[in-house]
């Protein structure tokens, strides 16, 4: 790994093992892009893709110039010059120009990794881990300068990148479109890969062709969305799960965003992604600085399984901050699906107390214990006891549940208020509302103004004092509206341009002080499910609700498509009860629990409630998670049949030292009288017998070459059960040839 300056040529090559980018600075002092892919020589020239000569029609600044811009490939592209493609930022100056023209003025390269003011970021433990390299460009006329920030990872196929906007002049700037990044590839035959979906059925992977034009996705709900996720795959038309190019952008943000790609007519396909344009205006005081939100790139020569194996790990060990980083996570028992808000200790004591017969290690108390909150109607922002429900206080139960031997999490939604509320009686300008208009309602609730230091202060204290009273391991933060009317009360028409981003920076600021002051605490974002999933939450909490549909086949889809961009630890995943509250579907105890392995797991039901047959299962399902948590958390995990494009699903996860590996199958028709259904593994020791399932022994390269049968008479599971059913097989290595 290495970031290396090559003053004759005045090219920066930043490589490691398993990939090299080389960008220069263009005859025009202008940044461009020479190469980004596999690992090439540090000690060549790299200029050719910057020399094609003047072409008709295309505008260069100098008319003998031989670099013409519109066939440059640009590392952060400006608006209003020769490039026409789609800017990477665009800056008002005072006098009404958006023209700039930044030339590279100096650069530094360092060990480690510098933090991001007030932003969620990857960083490095040890400064040995990573290389970065600012370059700083200035435009001369208006003072704007723009600093482009690279880190190249040790031991990560990927580079993390984002910019900073300085006005270094004696003028007032404002910032209209800074985006994270921008890459320019020089060719268009990629794919477009996206993960979207809706409540109920996020982050299915789509497949889009890039075709001349533009494609891009986008979130303007003020946060990331369930519809499309701010993850996108540029990939080759033949690359798949285990062979071919491909290239990841996880947006380090849980705000509104746009992700685009732009093919031209010239056979160039540019790539850019950050904070979404639409309604954001930063204004630029002399001295003042804006930093973008960090983009990882990922870079595979080796297919999806390998590039998401990367993300998985970079995001485990970089970008969590956790207690309960890299730890196993505690199997939990949340009362939302047995009782919603209509509980009272008595009754919460008791689900408790099962969940400690089954072996349950933390219980959570969802929502409905504060204010009046009945249903959903009123008490949000009021965050105080419901004391007709439970007359100890959050204190007292959180002591009675810790004397039954589980530690104790309590659900909250901090950035939201009822009309019916006490927060809102008192303060009706803290809520964002346009002048004269409906505040419209999402789920009969308002969304709080976190662009206003004292709305986050509040509820800081109101939370603080909650906490602190009380014996609380886990904090589970919900956001069940999006934001609509996005205007800050009684603040200047120029400042409105800021409250999206405002917004979401109050939320990391209440994340931040409630993590320093509660260390200890396992956090869990969560949005209506999955509709706040992104790297940016991540930073703060290391585990998210990934759906509010627990039904279980619809998990296994939810579960794959989200491991294409987000770790196995990171996917809160339960067992709820059957049929499904949601789609009304049956499934077995022991088939939504083989699919809620792959996640933090718990339950979300009333164990009271269920067979004993069924709860002498849960008790062993408890025992074996506990045993294997570590693996399904932590391990290996490859995507090995696409249940968007299979009736048999499969997927696994593999130890490091390859010597344990589960893999589960799905399938969603039983249909008679079915062919021949073989999986191949991946990831396995070839030359290590598994025994799998304690029946069979088989060398790794068999099953990896020729794959395990579901056929043969022990597992012709066609014969012996129906429709939505899964089958697990859990391989451990014997011998070492
Ligand atoms: C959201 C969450 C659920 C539950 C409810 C409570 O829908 O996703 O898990 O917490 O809110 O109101």
């Amino acid at each position: 790994m290495g970031i290396i300056f090559n003053e004759k040529e005045k090219q920066f090559h930043i490589f490691n093992k398993s990939l090299s980018y080389v960008i220069g600075i263009c005859e025009d002092g202008d940044i461009g892009q020479l190469y980004f892919g596999k690992p090439i020589r540090t000690d060549q020239k790299l200029h050719d893709y910057q020399s094609y000569g003047i072409r008709p029609l295309c505008c260069n600044e100098k008319d003998d110039e031989k670099y013409t811009k519109e066939l440059a490939l640009l590392e952060y592209p400006a608006f209003g010059d020769g490039d026409f493609g789609s800017s990477a930022y665009e800056v008002l100056q005072e006098n009404g120009s958006r023209v700039t023209k930044f030339t590279y003025q100096f650069h530094r390269i360092y060990k480690g990794k510098a933090p991001i003011p007030g932003l969620p970021a990857t960083y490095t433990n040890e400064d040995e881990e990573a290389d970065s390299l600012e370059l700083v460009c200035r435009d001369l006329i208006s003072g704007l300068e723009v600093t482009l920030c690279y880190t190249v990872w040790e031991n990560y196929s990927a580079i993390c990148r984002h910019t900073k906007l300085k006005n270094t002049g004696d003028k007032k700037l404002k910032i209209e479109q800074a985006l994270s990044c921008n890459v320019d590839f020089p060719d268009t035959k990629f794919t477009w890969l996206q993960f979207e979906g809706a409540w109920g059925r996020e982050r299915s992977p789509k497949e889009r062709d890039i075709s001349s034009g533009i494609t891009a996705i986008e979130s303007l709900r003020g946060h990331s969305s369930a519809n499309y996720n701010p993850f996108v795959i540029i990939k080759r038309k033949n690359t798949d799960e285990l062979q071919g190019e491909a290239f990841g952008f996880n947006l380090v943000y849980s705000g509104n965003y746009i992700a685009k790609a732009q093919a031209d007519t010239f056979g160039k396909l540019r790539f850019n992604m950050g904070i979404n344009p639409k309604w954001f205006q930063w204004p630029l005081e002399p001295g003042e600085e804006f930093n973008t939100p960090e983009v990882i790139i990922t870079y595979t020569s080796n297919g999806l399984n390998d590039l998401s194996q990367n993300i998985h790990r970079l995001m485990n060990n970089n970008l969590v901050r956790s207690a309960y980083k890299n730890k196993p996570r505690p199997i939990l028992l949340n009362n939302w699906e047995a009782t919603e808000m209509d509980f009272d200790e008595e009754k919460i004591l008791k689900i408790a107390s099962k969940g400690k017969e089954a072996g349950v290690e933390l219980f959570v108390l969802d929502d409905g214990w504060f204010g009046k909150r009945n249903d959903d109607f009123a008490g949000l922002g009021d965050w105080y006891v419901n004391t007709d429900k439970l007359p100890d206080g959050i204190s007292g139960l959180s002591k009675k549940i810790n004397e039954l031997g589980l530690k104790f999490g309590l659900w909250i939604e901090p950035e939201m208020v009822n009309e019916d509320s006490d927060m809102y009686r008192q303060h009706p300008d803290w809520v964002l509302a346009a002048p004269y208009r409906p505040r419209t309602l999402g789920r009969h609730q308002m969304v709080l103004d976190y662009s206003k230091p004292e709305v986050v202060d509040n509820i800081y204290n109101q939370l603080y004092e909650v906490i602190s009273n009380a014996s609380i391991d886990y904090i589970k933060w919900d956001m069940n509206r999006s934001i609509t009317e996005c205007y800050s009360q009684d603040v200047d028409k120029n400042q409105q341009g800021m409250v999206y981003h405002k917004y979401i920076m109050g939320v990391y600021s209440l994340y931040e002080r409630l993590r320093k002051a509660f260390p200890h605490i396992l956090f869990e974002s969560c949005a209506s499910g999955g509709a706040r999933f992104d790297a940016g939450m991540l930073y703060y909490a290391p585990q998210a609700w990934c759906s509010d549909d627990t039904d279980g086949h619809e998990r296994v889809k939810i579960q794959y498509g989200t491991s294409y961009g987000y770790p196995v630890s990171m996917v809160g995943s339960h067992v709820s009860a059957s049929p499904n509250l949601q789609t009304h579907r049956a499934m077995t105890i022991d088939d939504r629990a083989n699919v809620a392995y792959y996640g933090t797991f718990g339950y979300e039901l009333d164990l009271n409630e269920i067979s004993e047959e069924d709860f002498e299962s849960v008790k062993e399902q408890i025992k074996f998670m506990k045993e294997y948590r570590e693996l399904f958390q932590y391990g290996n995990y490859y995507r090995l049949q696409s249940p968007f494009e299979n009736n048999i699903s499969a997927w696994m996860v593999v130890s490091d030292d390859k010597q344990t590996a589960i893999v589960t199958t799905h399938k969603t028709e039983n249909i008679p009288n079915w062919g021949i259904e073989r999986i191949k593994l991946q990831g396995l020791n070839p030359d290590i017998v598994y025994t799998i399932n304690d029946k069979d022994d088989i060398y790794g390269d068999y099953v990896m070459n020729a794959g395990i049968s579901l056929m043969n008479k022990e597992r012709n599971w066609y014969e012996s059960d129906g429709d939505y059913t899964t089958h697990m097989y859990i391989l451990k290595g014997k011998v070492t040839k």
